[in-house]
């Protein structure tokens, strides 16, 4: 069981760090309001690297006047197997964004697959894109390796749907983590090949990236991201971990020899990793940290007390919203329809002026 400590100077409140790719566009979108979009596949509860990397983010994006479209995109999940049936893991994601903070009536909470337009652009973008640009992919490189190249169809085309998803909307700002980089370049371009063929009509979508979580590595080993399909239980914190879950899963993680809390990602990945997620946790900086450790004497071992601390104390408000939402499943089916009916006004719009702009109508 976790002990209260002396630490309390590690707790603040939070500062939203947001960050972009490419573009300074905290200049150039003021005149304009943001057409914020993000997806998520509904596979099993988000674990931390969800949490900061994204969702986070999601979060504090709706205290500005965006238009923001968050989908539960169970279409991607189909390009792997699942014993549980997808639409029951869509009711408990939709669960676990309203615990995190998004609020349905500041931002559109939909199911991709009830809008069949998604599959529509999808199938005209892939005349647009090139085989050998899906071809090169990292992460399809990665799955048709791991499956000997056995992997499905779905998961070459996977970039592809997810564009369509992005571009439907004619989004403008994407927030993900930073293992989502390379499809958002694909969406950039396809956007912009688009345009210049067909005349324009997409912006070109800039990536918002959590310059302070690009990437929350794994408990057990700090050389590979947390990830829900992938490592040992201990190697994740999921948002519904219990208080000594989290606490033993902290105590448990990888870190190295060298007792002092000093940040150094490339040889000392571990320890980074936890001042990382310590610092997204609260409102102190990893300089600060590492110097208020050093000032208390403490050694890696405390330090991951404090770690624990800040983790259980943003994560029980969260996982106890949790418990209560999940149950009260007409209100998440109700969320989802009410989301489901605006997303598809927007999407069936875009859509048809889509056909007329290829030709099809
Ligand atoms: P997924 O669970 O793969 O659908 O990912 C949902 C979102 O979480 C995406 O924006 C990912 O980039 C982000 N994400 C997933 N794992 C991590 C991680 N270990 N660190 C930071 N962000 C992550
Ligand atoms: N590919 C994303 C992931 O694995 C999920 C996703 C699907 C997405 N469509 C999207 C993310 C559109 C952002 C925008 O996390």
């Amino acid at each position: 069981m976790l002990r209260r400590t002396h630490h309390r100077f590690f707790r603040k409140k939070l500062l939203h760090r947001i960050t972009t790719q490419r573009r300074n566009f905290s200049e150039d979108v003021k005149e304009s309001p943001k057409v914020v979009f993000s997806g998520i596949q509904p596979t099993g509860i988000p674990h931390l690297g969800n949490y900061l990397g994204a969702i986070k983010q999601w979060v504090d994006l709706q205290k500005e006047e965006n238009e923001i479209y968050f989908s539960i995109v169970d279409l991607h999940a189909l390009t792997i197997p699942h014993e549980e049936k997808i639409c029951e893991k869509v009711l408990s994601m939709v669960a676990t964004l309203l615990a995190c903070g998004i609020d349905p009536k500041r931002s559109i909470v939909f199911k991709q697959s009830e809008i069949k337009e998604h599959v529509m652009l999808s199938w005209l973008l892939s005349c647009i894109v090139q085989q050998n640009t899906l071809k090169n992919m990292i992460q399809w490189k990665e799955k048709s390796k791991s499956t000997r190249n056995a992997a499905n169809l779905g998961l070459f085309t996977y970039p592809v749907l997810q564009c369509a998803d992005i571009l439907l909307y004619k989004a403008t700002h994407v927030p993900v983590g930073n293992d989502q980089t390379q499809h958002l370049e694909l969406c950039q371009d396809i956007a912009r090949k688009f345009n210049n063929r067909f005349g324009t009509f997409f912006p070109e979508p800039v990536t918002l990236i959590d310059e302070n979580c690009t990437k929350i590595l794994s408990l057990r080993d700090p050389f590979s991201k947390m990830s829900k399909s992938q490592g040992h239980e201990l190697s994740r914190i999921n948002l519904d971990d219990s208080d000594d879950q989290i606490w033993n899963k902290i105590k448990k993680a990888v870190t190295d020899n060298t007792s002092a809390v000093t940040y150094d990602p490339i040889r000392r990945p571990g320890v980074a990793n936890l001042i990382q997620i310590h610092s997204s946790m609260t409102d102190l900086t990893v300089n600060e940290i590492c110097s208020r450790s050093e000032e208390e004497g403490l050694d890696t071992g405390q330090y991951k007390m404090a770690v624990a601390e800040a983790v259980i104390d943003h994560i029980r408000p969260i996982r106890a919203e949790y418990e209560k939402l999940v149950g009260d499943r007409e209100h998440l089916e109700t969320v989802l329809s009410e989301g489901t009916t605006k997303a598809k006004e927007t999407a069936q719009k875009n859509w048809n002026e889509l056909r007329s702009m290829v030709g099809l109508t």
